[in-house]
């Protein structure tokens, strides 16, 4: 049986993680996989999930099972977080899922059960991931214009004239704040274009939310959600808690479905939890418990949302620093745009050639379409960077 596989294409980013591990050199620069690390290189437990762990150590009496769609008060909260009251809680269905991406998994299930003919709406670019696991669904897709390589900004009109095109039914994936890979984001009056665009077509909403927090702020990064929430009456978002709680490992995310009206409400949350059941049966709770604990105790979730606070400015600072760094160098205004992203990402507009010289030649591992984690940045490697960007003739 076995002998029936075939070689499949590696992800990128993992791909490039193991790339980075097995370089010798001890002065690497890792700007690859979307992970916060702070000025010495370390991944911090947040400080209010060290204190919602000691708590929990105290109090939890049982580890046996919760529900198929996790703990209904997780989702509350998370739901909280990421709408506030721009939707009634008789339409709001959800279920717990292993991460951000068991998410967007799941949300492209549930699409696939209801809407086989659906095709999938992606921004070029995208996180790689989005596609592979479409193809993976055996779903179809197409891309939709984004980026602009010339300018580094959205392709407003671009997207808009793809956009047009969108049948009723059909899925539009949108990056609710700090897009991946290329920190380019819309304004709100464009978000507000989009919400009409998406209305008049009866197309369907997938947001993938997994940096909230991390480009203008916990409420600011929830607005465009909240805006087509508010205005749509059908829609799906995949909230992620790996970045901005730093639960990467302990698989915490949300699958929300806005429905119409409570009937439709109860039949989606019905098939939330038999589809979690299909996958996996009961969603991980550690993770999703110390959400909870922090998001519900006003203590704990002032101090997260201040180290949050913190963790946005120092990924402002790093962009405002780079972009001077290469102000300087180049004499020119041309890396701006590294200060206007918004997120952990920017997309620099390197060739893949320009990309794999600058990790031969300097040890800076970024992505191949050159997104690079803003994150792995600090004093110390900044100027080697901007010297690096400057060597490959970016
Ligand atoms: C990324 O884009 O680097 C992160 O979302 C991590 C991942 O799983 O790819």
């Amino acid at each position: 049986m076995l002998e029936n596989l075939s070689e499949l294409p590696a992800d990128k980013i993992i791909a490039l993680m193991a790339e980075l591990r097995a370089d010798p050199r001890d002065n690497k620069v890792d700007l690859g996989v979307g992970v916060y690390k702070d000025a010495s290189g370390n991944t911090p437990v947040m400080r209010a999930v060290k204190a919602a762990e000691k708590q929990l150590w105290e109090v939890e009496t049982t580890k046996t099972y919760t529900a198929l769609a996790g703990d209904p008060a997780f989702g509350r909260a998370l739901s909280g977080l990421v709408l506030g009251d721009a939707v009634e809680e008789d339409r709001l269905a959800f279920a717990a899922q292993p991460g951000g991406t068991g998410a967007i998994h799941q949300a492209l299930e549930l699409i696939k059960m209801a809407t086989p003919e659906a095709t999938i709406w992606l921004s070029a670019p995208t996180w790689p991931n989005h596609p592979s696991i479409i193809r993976h669904l055996g779903m179809t897709m197409t891309e939709y214009r984004y980026f602009d390589n010339g300018t580094r900004a959205v392709d407003f009109a671009g997207m808009m004239d793809d956009l047009a095109k969108v049948k009723a039914g059909d899925v539009v994936l949108l990056h609710g704040a700090c897009h991946n890979p290329t920190g380019a984001n819309l304004t709100l009056p464009q978000w507000d274009e989009v919400a009409t665009l998406i209305e008049d077509k009866g197309a369907v909403v997938l947001i993938d939310l997994a940096y909230q927090g991390f480009g203008d702020g916990l409420e600011e990064d929830a607005a465009a959600t909240r805006l087509l929430a508010s205005r749509l009456p059908e829609m799906l978002i995949a909230a992620s808690c790996s970045k901005n709680f730093g639960l990467y490992r302990e698989r915490t995310g949300l699958l929300m479905a806005i429905a119409p009206g409570p009937q439709r409400k109860a039949l989606t949350q019905q098939t939330l939890a038999h589809l979690n059941r299909q996958n996996f049966s009961f969603p991980p709770d550690h993770g999703a418990r110390l959400v909870q604990m922090i998001l519900d105790d006003p203590a704990l979730r002032a101090d997260w949302a201040a180290e949050l606070e913190e963790v946005r400015g120092n990924m402002l600072g790093l962009r405002a620093k780079l972009a001077d760094a290469l102000r300087t160098r180049t004499g020119s205004d041309r890396f701006g745009f590294i200060a206007e992203h918004r997120g952990m990402f920017s997309r620099i507009g390197a060739t893949p050639e320009q990309v794999a010289y600058m990790r031969e030649k300097h040890a800076i591992y970024m992505v191949g379409d050159s997104r690079m984690n803003i994150a792995g940045l600090n004093d110390a490697n900044i100027d080697i960077l901007a010297e690096a960007i400057v060597d490959a003739g970016v």
